[in-house]
């Protein structure tokens, strides 16, 4: 049993998808978590007084587009002036714009390094301060076998996922010495609203590429998620693990 009573966490992009099933593991542990969403609407705050009233713990939610270093700004602080500490950051937020070569536009590679790179350090760089503050922390990036691999019609997507292990292995070695572990998770193809718009013949070679036959559920990464959220992961830092069931791309 993993148990990170009276810890605190932010997870962004946490209203669905990956990043709900890793708020809820994680807020099933004991941890109250600060979840970043770009949507203010009414189920948001709802889903928020479930899961606080289910697991008895801290639920709270921001507003804000993770690539604006002010959203990352109010989510620490709103950690800072409600717990006096900050101890996990899940990088979740991530977009998916696929195009290939010569059908790429300016305004996808913006919005895709946006959100998947710069609200990566955006988040990492106002967190750290108070992990630090804390004692030590985790963050864990959420990144892609396209990053480590590639894909046919995902440079940019795959472009800003290299970019997310990059970031880890150079945050890692900078924070280590502050007790802070940064990991990245690779998810292959996962079952959210991410994939769901795929051309069906797309999502027939992406789920038969798939060695253990199934696509993935958001808690197959969440478990990850909240094994490096853990003390169980105490001495792994730098790492990306690979959560894809053996898909080849
Ligand atoms: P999803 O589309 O269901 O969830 C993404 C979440 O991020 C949503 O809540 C969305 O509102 C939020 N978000 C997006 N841009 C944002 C921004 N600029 N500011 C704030 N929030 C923002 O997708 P899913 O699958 O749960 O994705 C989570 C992460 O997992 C992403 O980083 C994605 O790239 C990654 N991933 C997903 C895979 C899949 O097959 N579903 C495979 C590999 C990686």
């Amino acid at each position: 049993m993993i148990s990170l009573d009276g810890r605190v966490a932010i997870v962004t992009g946490g209203s669905r998808g990956i990043g709900l099933a890793t708020v809820e593991s994680l807020a099933a542990s004991g941890a109250n978590v600060i979840i970043v969403s770009r949507s203010n609407n009414a189920s948001f705050a709802a889903l928020a007084k479930r899961l606080s009233e289910e697991f008895n713990v801290g639920i709270d939610t921001i507003f804000g587009d993770v690539g604006d270093p002010s959203t990352a700004t109010s989510a620490v602080q709103f950690a800072f002036k409600k717990y006096k500490r900050l101890d996990v950051l899940v990088n979740n937020a991530g977009i998916l714009d696929d195009a290939l070569i010569g059908m790429i536009s300016e305004e996808s590679i913006d919005n895709t390094l946006n959100t998947n790179v710069k609200g990566v350090i955006n988040f990492t760089q106002a967190a750290a301060r108070l992990m630090e503050r804390s004692g030590g922390g985790s963050i864990i990036n959420v990144a892609s076998i396209i990053g480590r691999y590639g894909n046919r019609g995902q440079v940019v997507y795959g472009a800003s996922k290299a970019a997310v292990i990059g970031a880890t292995l150079s945050s890692s070695k900078e924070l280590a010495g502050k007790n802070i572990r940064v990991n990245a998770v690779a998810p292959g193809y996962i079952a959210t609203d991410m994939i769901k718009n795929i051309d069906p013949a797309i999502d027939a070679i992406r789920r038969a590429s798939i060695g253990m036959g199934r696509v993935g559920l958001p808690q197959d990464v969440a478990n990850a998620n909240l094994f490096l959220a853990s003390d169980l992961s105490s001495y792994i830092t730098g790492q990306t693990i690979g959560v894809d069931g053996a898909m080849l791309v």
